[in-house]
């Protein structure tokens, strides 16, 4: 499987990857369905809603900063470098990823698009204002923060820059995903349970244009019926044994 995953991947003209949280669980950061743990005895769905912020934006604050505090401390792993390299070495053309957690950027990707959003972003509830935090600096100091944070401009409620359950995603961004699915030949799809939608649409697009579609996944998802490649393995090790392939093959 590792062989012809490898040679469609040097064989390629335009592939892309989409990513779920599966790429990054190696780092330390919960995937949404594995995360069997409540905070403080919520689901996330419970607080990644516009309706959960506006009856009590502090409580939604609290956890958003509770896992920008553990995101920040993740390394990206040997998957996300992987792809990295992909892309240096001309053969991936862009990441799309579900993810929020920057660890892709941190890895050094650069045609990067961020389906739902980032947490290290953060944007006003009324005005245009928006930051970023690791860029701005201001990261440790917001963190550390015990008001609500506002707007400089405005002074109105600062939100997490995410996508929540029942909004739209960023018109743009899910623009340039699926110009992005319908002119690839194939798609690299890394730790995703490939059941949120409209994101989930991409392999399928890649799919129905044409293109293959290359699965790793520890266990079996929504993509694993239209995988042409299923690698039933976690994302850093699957990654080092295709590269070491990759690079056998176009020397
Ligand atoms: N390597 C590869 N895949 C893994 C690994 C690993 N080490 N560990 C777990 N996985 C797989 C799981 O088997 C599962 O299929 O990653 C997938 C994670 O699925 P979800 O938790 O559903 O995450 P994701 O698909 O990214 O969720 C999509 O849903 O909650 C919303 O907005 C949120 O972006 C998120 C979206
Ligand atoms: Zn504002």
């Amino acid at each position: 499987m590792i062989e012809e995953a490898a040679k469609l991947l040097a064989r390629s003209r335009f592939a892309i990857a989409f990513t779920g949280a599966g790429i990054s669980a190696e780092s330390g950061v919960p995937t949404f369905r594995g995360f069997n743990g409540l905070w403080k005895k919520h689901r996330p769905e419970e607080l990644a809603t516009p309706e959960a912020f506006r009856r009590d934006p502090r409580l939604v604050w609290e956890f958003y900063k509770w896992r920008m505090d553990l995101i920040r401390k993740a390394k990206p792993n040997r998957a996300h470098y992987a792809l990295a390299e992909l892309e240096e070495m001309g053969i991936l053309k862009a990441v799309i990823t579900q993810n929020v957690d920057d660890l892709h950027r941190e890895a050094g990707t650069r045609n990067l698009i961020e389906l739902h959003g980032n947490i290290f972003r953060v944007r006003c509830t009324s005005c245009g204002y928006g930051e970023y935090l690791k860029e701005s600096g201001r990261l440790e100091e917001f963190l550390r923060e015990k008001d609500l944070p506002r707007c400089p401009d405005c002074g109105s409620l600062l939100r997490p820059d995410v996508v929540w359950f029942g909004e739209p995603l960023p018109r743009s961004a899910l623009d340039e995903a699926f110009r992005l699915a319908e002119r690839a030949d194939l798609v690299l799809v890394i730790g995703t349970s490939g059941v949120v939608y409209p994101a989930a649409y991409v392999p399928q697009i890649v799919k129905e244009t044409g293109g293959k579609v290359i699965e790793i996944n520890p266990e079996e998802s929504g993509i694993t019926p239209i995988a042409d490649v299923f690698l039933r393995c976690p994302a850093g090790e699957a990654m080092e044994k295709l590269m070491t392939r990759v690079k056998g093959l176009i020397g």
